[in-house]
């Protein structure tokens, strides 16, 4: 079956489907995107992905005629139409076709929206099977990490040196030498004393939707967790390192930079908050998951 994707108001073949090419996504990566888990026919914590989707169109000053209802009824329909069950959504909105030029283009030029979806396996229960390695980078991002922008040039190039090294993850530090994220996931340690510890929300990283869901599960059993900047030498000594992402879910990192973390092998921590997240999300009951308030702190 061919994949389909929505494209500006039609249904099209992925193989098919067209967008201008002076849509200013293509050319400025003017635009910004959401990628969503999907687990037996339930998107995973779909308001604070919309929520944050929304919040990015506001910090770009752009509007879409589509509220988030009728985005949910389009994205619902991309998913049908490719029978994904459980896989991924992609939405990406960009500021429209217009004559290139750097500026915003005329008034009533239309947003572009483009959504497709993939299947792709449930993660594994178990998080020794989820297990990856990862390298440390300096951050060279612009000053709004903040906003889930499709211009993605920096964490390209930096997942593809992970990728040479070896390894899945590239994972940024500051000119301070603190830890922001990864190219394309939120990072959490174990810090050697045991405590949990992640980047607070601000314009450095992206507020993450994984990281939370998880800070939900998190208060909802009353376990504490530190949201501040920590150093890279914090991130080496590290009992444990784990990424959070729609894609990654609660992922082990058990190398980096070619040095085993800890033990070398999934910690505790990573293993029981793997558990917590994917809890609701793979529970049999078809009741809508809602996790914590979406917050873009800055
Ligand atoms: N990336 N930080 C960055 C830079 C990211 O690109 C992502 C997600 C995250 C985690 O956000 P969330 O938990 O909402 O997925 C943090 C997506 C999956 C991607 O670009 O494919």
């Amino acid at each position: 079956m061919a994949a389909i994707a929505y494209v500006n108001g039609a249904y099209a073949p992925l193989s098919d489907a067209k967008i201008r090419i002076e849509d200013r996504g293509l050319q400025f990566g003017d635009g910004i995107y959401e990628v969503v888990y999907v687990h037996n026919g339930r998107l995973a914590d779909p308001e604070l992905h919309l929520a944050r989707l929304f919040r990015s169109l506001a910090e770009i000053e752009l509007r879409l005629a589509q509220s988030p209802a009728t985005l949910m009824v389009v994205i619902r329909e991309v998913l049908r139409r490719n029978r994904v069950e459980t896989g991924l959504v992609y939405v990406q909105v960009t500021r429209g076709a217009a004559r290139r030029d750097h500026p915003f283009p005329p008034p009533g030029t239309k947003p572009g929206l483009i959504i497709t979806a993939r299947h792709r396996p449930a993660p594994p229960t178990d998080a020794d099977a989820w297990a990856v390695s990862a390298i440390s980078l300096p951050d060279e991002r612009w000053a709004r990490c903040d906003i889930k922008s499709t211009n993605l040039l920096p964490n390209v190039l930096a997942r593809q040196k992970a990728r040479l090294a070896g390894a899945y993850e590239a994972i940024f530090y500051d000119a301070e030498s603190n830890v922001t994220e990864g190219a394309a996931s939120s990072v959490w340690i174990v810090d050697k004393e045991g405590k949990l510890i992640t980047h607070q929300l601000d314009r450095h990283i992206l507020p993450g939707c994984t990281r939370a869901a998880l800070i939900h599960e998190l208060e909802q059993r009353q376990i504490s967790l530190r949201e501040s900047p920590f150093s890279l030498a914090a991130l080496r000594t590290a009992q444990e390192i784990f990424i959070t992402s729609a894609t990654s879910f609660v992922k082990p990192v058990t190398s980096l930079d070619g040095v085993p973390v800890g033990t070398g092998m999934a910690g505790p921590v990573t293993k029981l908050l793997l558990q917590f997240y994917l809890e609701p999300i793979t529970a049999a009951e078809a009741t809508p998951v809602r996790r914590g308030e979406h917050r873009g702190d800055r």
